[in-house]
């Protein structure tokens, strides 16, 4: 009998937001979560298909679990999330000790499924919907000390960039009414959480019908800052096609959202971008990152690119170190392409940069960013931030570390600062990933 589940979870922030819906909605049928995987009848494992480097993690953890299995033969194993819903059944040939999997969509049928497996049957439930967003689902906040929350407004996407997979795993594009979306903000701002950040796949295109008003994203954006006057917002992710200058007025209209973007441009090349299905050029990019500058000046920069993709030349790779160059990101999180079965790309637009260029033009985007993270963290050199206590450093313990609105992680004096502690600090020392502060009193 499963009395006690534990759940692990890797992937994107959606995914994270996904595991504290489960853990609602099992333990609303009386299962217990609990933070020791030792303890637990039930292992959850909460995956990602987007590189296929993150399913062979997922693959190497089931692996593990089968000596926690042998001790224990009566533990069940779930494999949740996109993973589950790109390989359904085929999982259960391939990792025989698999007793549950759940997609993306069918978290309410867990429970269900849990009696199923209790009977020695495996049981699975993938279907995609073309509504759920579990809004009436009040997630469990996993990290029960924690200060910043994740609020999903969103799931699914229809863009159908040829190389991703998330359209085929999460499903069709769809928004959560705004008053649910507020009600949860409201409800973690009186359990005394501090930030919040609005999660889903392309924010910008948020549409929600209530009777003869649609409220795109800038209305939401605003309606939360209201609401939640308390709370420093955040959002993510940005899509460029869509992000309009509305949006980036109700950002400068409100002191309690962050002035961060993160804004994925994937490639600085022209024919790569088409290739991609992004509906952007390279000067649509560009004309976006100038409209921040313009309504928000200082605003924190952040984009997601990748090289190697289909028929990318040297000079398609030149393209996107120019616009790395030229932007001046303040972080980048950056990937070698990975072909995704039953996508565009894997059928059509062939995986043929070879793998050791892909690993040198990667090699060579991070030792650029790095050193224009480093320039961005001088520029703040002798700037005042206010930064979001977090928690004590993990390197120093004399140290707390933070977040500037701007989203930089800063260090400074932990004096009698506590988690969830708003300080003013200047800055006097920097790496390229850290600003080093002191407070100003
Ligand atoms: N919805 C977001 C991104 C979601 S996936 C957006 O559109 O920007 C997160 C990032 O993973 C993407 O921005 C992209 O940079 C990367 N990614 C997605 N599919 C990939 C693939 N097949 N190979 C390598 N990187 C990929
Ligand atoms: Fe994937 Fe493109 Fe959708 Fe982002 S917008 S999730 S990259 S298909
Ligand atoms: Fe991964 Fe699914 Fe998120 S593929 S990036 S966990 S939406």
């Amino acid at each position: 009998m499963v009395k006690k589940f534990y759940i692990e979870t890797y992937g994107c922030q959606m995914n994270v937001a996904d595991s504290e819906v489960v853990a609602a909605v099992l333990e609303k049928e009386g299962y217990e979560f609990v933070k020791d995987i030792e303890q637990a009848d039930l292992i959850i494992v909460n995956t990602c298909s987007v590189r296929e480097n993150a399913e062979v993690r997922v693959r190497g953890r089931l692996h593990h679990f089968k000596s926690l299995q042998k001790k224990r033969p009566e533990i069940l194993i779930a494999l949740i999330g996109c993973m589950a819903e790109r390989l359904k059944d085929e999982l259960f040939e391939q990792e025989k000790n698999i007793d549950i999997i759940v997609g993306p969509d069918s978290y309410l049928q867990f429970p269900k499924l849990i009696k199923e497996a209790e009977h020695g049957d495996n049981a699975m439930e993938v279907e995609l919907s073309l509504t759920e967003t579990y809004k009436d689902i009040c997630p469990t906040r996993i990290d029960d000390n924690s200060i910043s929350g994740f609020v999903s407004i969103m799931r699914g996407c229809n863009n159908f960039c040829t190389y991703c997979i998330v359209p085929y795993t999460r499903g069709r594009e769809r928004s959560r009414e705004v008053q649910s979306i507020v009600n949860e903000c409201k409800d973690l701002e009186a359990r005394g959480y501090k930030e919040i950040t609005l999660l889903g796949q392309n924010v910008n295109s948020y549409n929600f019908v209530d009777g003869d008003k649609t409220f795109v994203f800038h209305d939401l954006l605003e309606i939360v800052a209201q609401s939640v006057p308390s709370l420093r917002i955040r959002f993510s992710t940005s899509h460029p096609k869509d992000m309009s200058d509305d949006m980036l007025k109700i950002m400068a209209k409100y002191d309690n959202i962050c002035k961060y973007i993160h804004l994925p441009v994937q490639s600085g090349s022209d024919s790569v971008l088409k290739l991609m299905n992004r509906k952007y050029t390279k000067d649509w990019y560009m004309g976006r990152i100038e409209a921040i500058k313009k309504y928000l000046p200082g605003c924190g920069l952040s984009t997601d690119v990748f090289v190697g993709f289909h028929g990318e030349t040297d000079e398609d790779f030149q393209d996107t170190i120019d616009l790395m160059k030229d932007v001046r990101f303040d972080l980048a999180y950056m990937f070698k392409y990975s072909e995704r079965e039953g996508t565009y790309a894997s059928k059509k637009l062939p995986d043929n940069v070879p793998e050791d260029v892909k690993g040198s033009r990667l090699a060579k985007l991070i030792e650029i960013q790095r050193e224009t993270s480093f320039e961005s963290n001088k520029a703040d050199l002798g700037k005042t931030f206010e930064v979001l206590v977090e928690g004590i450093s993990k390197k120093r313990e004399d140290q707390v570390y933070g977040r500037t609105s701007q989203n930089k992680v800063c260090v400074f004096a932990r004096e009698d600062f506590k988690r969830g502690d708003l300080v003013n600090v200047k800055v006097v020392e920097c790496t390229s990933a850290t600003l080093i502060a002191e407070p100003v009193l």
